[in-house]
């Protein structure tokens, strides 16, 4: 099957629990992965992997997409249309025979039973790996009998990890088997090296923090998700999510540093992709950022990434990978830089922003300047991220230190 020409060279390839990936970006379950004609634009826009859309043996209620969308900053959705068993086998099947992607199939079931014939029928489909949605919250839980656990539920447990994780790879030793977990309660790294320790060779990461709930319109009182009467609680996309990634995968990557980590969440950019390596990521796979700006976008990632480690005379993301890591440190033993801001005053538009910052008593504009008394600056590093101009330097700026 022809490849389109994509930024694919050796360097970004992902050797994901020995299945290759041609690209260094998957894309993840969800609206993108739905249909057959989406996965072919993810294979036109140089994906190396796709995981399909989150299958049941049969959805446990009727369910549609609906969101509240704050553009680059976060897609909140309670309720998205789930493939049957049925559905999930024939996009898999039909994945396979035409795109050259890496298929994950993303499942959840209750019960052993349902792990294992979900398991099995997409293995028969053709998946290249099987990824065990343990990061869904959007489950009523209720559905499927009480006591039953599926989705993000399984992650407030080590030991129904475990269970399943190893249940699932004794009976399937042929197929990579990665759980996506999501770290939504204080027994994260506990899952995570439950999740190693049951033998799975991955994990995917996903930093979403518990669901949350749209704003209300003051107006009309009601919240903010068109086209629903009423509101639930829904998972948490897009870039609010990206430092909670960043954070869960330091926690996987401490907690059982032999498992290979995928990462998503808040991932818009190929920067993104090279902070989640630094925090001990291998992979990373994206959803909102293409929801909201395209296809072109993960063409934009990857060849930002094949730029970067060429710039960089780097071999790739293990190049990067545990940098960031290395520096954790507990607040209390943080060696802080007394450094202060400065101004660039070439650069200043004398807008007048800086001074407006409620803590901060150390900026003034004098002649249509922004001016930093170094005796109030407490260097807490708020102002600069405010600045239209990039006028605001701090030490990590290479222009802090030309006296500008
Ligand atoms: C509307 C929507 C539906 C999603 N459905 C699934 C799903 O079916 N299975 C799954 O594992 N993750 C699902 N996700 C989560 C994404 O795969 C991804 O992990 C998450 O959105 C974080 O990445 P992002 O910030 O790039 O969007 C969904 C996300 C969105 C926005
Ligand atoms: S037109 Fe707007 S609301 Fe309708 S599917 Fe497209 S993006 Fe969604
Ligand atoms: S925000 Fe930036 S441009 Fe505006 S006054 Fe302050 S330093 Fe100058």
């Amino acid at each position: 099957m022809s490849r389109p020409s994509c930024p694919d060279g050796p360097r970004l390839c992902w050797d994901a629990c020995g299945m290759k990936l041609h690209g260094p970006l998957t894309v993840a379950s969800g609206p993108l992965t739905s249909k057959l004609s989406l996965l072919k634009k993810a294979a036109e826009a140089c994906a190396g992997a796709a995981s399909l859309k989150l299958t049941f043996i049969t959805p446990p209620f009727h369910a549609e997409m609906r969101s509240f969308s704050v553009h680059d900053h976060v897609i909140l959705s309670p309720t998205e249309k789930r493939l049957a068993l049925h559905e999930g086998v024939e996009l898999c099947r039909s994945a396979k025979r035409e795109t050259a992607l890496a298929i994950w199939a993303n499942f959840t079931g209750a019960g052993a039973d349902e792990w294992f014939r979900l398991s099995e029928a997409f293995i028969d489909a053709g998946a290249d790996g099987l990824e065990l949605n343990f990061c869904c919250p959007n489950l009523d839980t209720s559905s499927s009998g009480p006591g039953v656990r599926h989705g993000a539920a399984i992650c407030t447990s080590p030991e129904l990890t475990a269970k399943i994780v190893r249940d699932v790879r004794r009976r399937f030793t042929q197929i990579p088997v990665m759980p996506k977990i999501v770290n939504n309660t204080h027994l994260f790294r506990d899952v995570a090296a439950a999740a190693a320790d049951a033998g799975a060779p991955a994990v995917h990461v996903v930093g979403q923090p518990v669901s949350g709930a749209p704003p209300v319109n003051p107006d009309t009182l009601k919240p903010l998700l068109p086209f629903a009467e009423g509101v639930s609680f829904g998972s948490t996309n897009g870039s609010v999510c990206l430092c909670n990634t960043l954070r869960s995968v330091a926690e996987v990557r401490s907690a059982a540093p032999a498992l290979q980590v995928m990462a998503s969440g808040g991932i818009t950019r190929w920067e993104d992709c090279v902070s989640a390596y630094a925090y001990g990521a291998d992979a990373a796979a994206v959803c909102s950022a293409v929801m909201w700006h395209g296809w072109e976008r993960l063409k934009i990632i990857s060849r930002g990434l094949e730029d970067y480690f060429r710039r960089k005379g780097m071999s790739g993301p293990e190049a990067v990978r545990d940098t960031a890591l290395k520096l954790l440190t507990p607040p209390s033993e943080l060696k802080l830089n007394p450094a202060r801001a400065r101004i660039d005053e070439n650069a200043c538009v004398g807008c007048g922003k800086c001074a407006k910052v409620g803590h901060c008593e150390a900026i003034t504009l004098v002649d249509r300047k922004a001016r930093v008394d170094e005796t109030a600056c407490i260097s807490c590093g708020v102002c600069r991220s405010l600045c239209p101009a990039d006028a605001i330097l701090y030490d990590d700026d290479p222009r802090y230190g030309s006296g500008k």
